[in-house]
Parts: structure tokens; sequence; C-alpha cells
């Protein structure tokens, strides 16, 4: 338990050894908000709002969308929810502590395999699945009492903003309706907490990687979250109740290449913590309609043609988790990205 950066961090003057990077993986300077980040409202004409999201996955690969369905109140009450959690007593906790992410709810420092790291990141980690619900929310944590109930509720909400979303990314693309509920059912949860840090120029919140998932929303309380966009890195505005919305490389393959994924990471902050509340959307690995039938991720066949042939290959999605998390185990730093072995 005493990895838990939040129970040993608090007050300490200078970062430990085993949290400095090596220069070549540290922040470098400071990087400003980029105020060119798309921010959409959802409530706007949805032609308009169809054409500024596929723009935006295309340059960017991630926006923000405000309006978006899910209450201020319900993003107030879990930012309020996240910070009993997190700073619940270290017993309180225990149970749901686990050296490397896993299955299951686990609470984690660091990065997926603490213990073959190098360096750690300067964060602990809640995660669990979402849907559905009934089958997950029995293992989630138990304390604060009603973290069940509200956490179950705001899945339920965000599940509904999420699939929105994706279908007005489907329309844009061009493809068949209910594309994403066919693909699409997974969702599970990580919130982070990264701590008050003494010397943010020395560690790293989360390195640079794009998520392997479809879709991932991001509710987010302080500045840390930053995007490569041309090579540069550039700061995502901390939009009070605003969904961060960046694409995975499942998206990038479905679309055939046409929607970008997005490299991200976080940076710590000497003067305050930063929670982010994250869920993602992920392909399920069998069709709802069977549970015989395997889903397979592959370009859409809506957006392949003899003049625009397939650009990645098909695959079981397990397959591609499996290896990008082999990639993502790999030592900094890394030749190309997970997605290569997939190309045609
Ligand atoms: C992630 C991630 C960013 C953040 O969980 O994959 O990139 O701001 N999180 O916590
Ligand atoms: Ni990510």
């Amino acid at each position: 338990m005493a990895q838990l950066v939040s129970s040993w961090s608090n007050g300490v003057q200078s970062v430990p050894k085993d949290y400095v990077m090596p220069p070549e993986r540290r922040p470098g300077d400071f990087i400003a908000v980029c105020k060119e980040i798309p921010v959409i409202n959802l409530q706007n004409d949805r032609s308009e709002v169809v054409q500024q999201i596929l723009k935006a996955c295309q340059e960017f690969g991630l926006f923000q969308v405000i309006n978006h369905g899910v209450s201020e109140k319900m993003m107030a009450d879990m930012r309020v929810l996240y910070d009993e959690f997190f700073n619940m007593p270290i017993e309180d906790k225990l149970g749901l502590y686990a050296k490397t992410y896993g299955k299951g709810c686990t609470l984690h420092t660091s990065g997926i395999n603490y213990g073959k790291e190098e360096v750690h990141f300067w964060k602990d980690t809640l995660k669990h699945d979402c849907h559905p619900l009934e089958e997950h929310s029995p293992s989630w944590p138990d304390k604060p009492a009603r973290y069940r109930e509200e956490v179950g509720k705001y899945a339920i909400e965000v599940r509904k903003t999420g699939f929105k979303i994706l279908n007005l990314i489907g329309e844009g693309l061009g493809l068949t309706e209910g594309y994403f509920d066919r693909v699409s059912q997974e969702q599970y949860m990580a919130v982070h907490l990264y701590p008050q840090c003494p010397d943010p120029s020395l560690a790293m919140g989360i390195d640079g990687h794009a998520d392997p998932n479809i879709i991932t929303f991001l509710q987010q309380d302080q500045y840390g979250l930053q995007i490569q966009k041309d090579g540069k890195w550039m700061g995502v505005d901390p939009i009070p109740n605003a969904f961060v919305v960046n694409l995975g490389y499942t998206l990038e393959i479905i679309s055939n290449g046409r929607l970008k994924s997005v490299e991200h990471r976080v940076v710590t902050n000497s003067t305050a913590s930063r929670t982010s509340i994250v869920t993602f959307f992920a392909p399920s690995p069998t069709l709802p309609v069977s549970n015989e039938l395997p889903v397979i991720i592959e370009p859409a066949k809506e957006l392949v043609t003899t003049c625009n042939p397939p650009k990645f290959k098909s695959f079981q999605y397990k397959d591609f988790v499996a290896d990008y998390l082999a990639f993502m185990r790999k030592p900094r730093p890394r030749d190309g990205t997970p997605l290569d072995p997939y190309r045609f």
C-alpha cells in the first residue's frame, strides 16, 4: 500500500529517485493551453455538429463537448465523490489495492506494470468495468456508501452521451446507422489522481500514448492534459463541465485512417492535485445478437472501395489489446506505434 503516491506524497520536498524521469521523458518547457482545440456545443444544429466533430476528429483526434446531456450536478457530485474516495483512510482502500492494472476493480499506482517499470508515474488509478452495470457494480468500492449508486447513474448517462457522439461520427463518416451499437458495447472507467508534485519538471503523470479503444470521455478539474499535433505538444483547457473526447486506435482503423487517434500525456502540478474521471468505450468481444460470433474490427465496409482499399487488416479486438499492452511494456524510446503491425 505504501506505493500509492497519494499516501506518501503530501508535503514531500523532492521527487523520489524512482519517480524522476530520464531527461528525454520529462515534460520540457511549460506548454500553454491551446485555444484552437475545438469546443463543440452539442445543442447546436445537428448537421453543423456532425461537420464540426468530423473536422476535429480529422485534425486533432480530440475535441471538447459542452451541453452534452450529463448534468452539471452529476459531474460536480462525481468530483466530490472521488475526492472523498481518495481521501479515505488507507485501510478502507486496502481491499482494492493491486500492484498492477488488472481485471475487476483495482486501485494501483503508476502504469500497467509497476513492478517492471524503470521509473514510475506520479499517479494513482482506480479502474473498473461499467457495462452491464448489474454484472460489474458489485465489485466496485462500497465506500463512500453512495459510490455504487452515484457512479452507476453517471455510467448510464455517460453511455448515452457516448453513443450520441459515436452516432454523430458514424453519420459524418457515412456508416450504416447503428454501426457502433454493433461493435462497441464495453464500457470501463479509470479515475486517476495526480497528487501535487514538488517538482513537475522531473515527473510525469502519464507518458505519451494513444488509447487502444474506440473513444474516450474525460472529465477533468485542472490543467495537465496535453496532446501531440504535428510533432508539438499542446495543452487541453480544463473547461468546467465539458467532456474531453479523444479517439483511440480502433476508431482510426474503422475509419480506414480518415480519423486520427491522438497521442496524449499528463503533466503534474506543484500547486494543486488533479483528478480525471475517464470513461472508455471499446469493442465487445462478441456481437450483441450472438455470444458466439466474434466482433471483427476492420475498416468499415462502407468506406472501402477499389480506389480506397483497406489500410488496415481485420482482427479480433482482444488480440489487438494483447499486442498493445506488450508494446506499452517495452522500454522507451520505442519505434513505431501499436498500429504498425496492423497496416497493409
Ligand atoms: C488515460 C488517459 C488522461 C488523464 O486514462 O488513458 O490518457 O487526463 N488519461 O488522466
Ligand atoms: Ni489515454
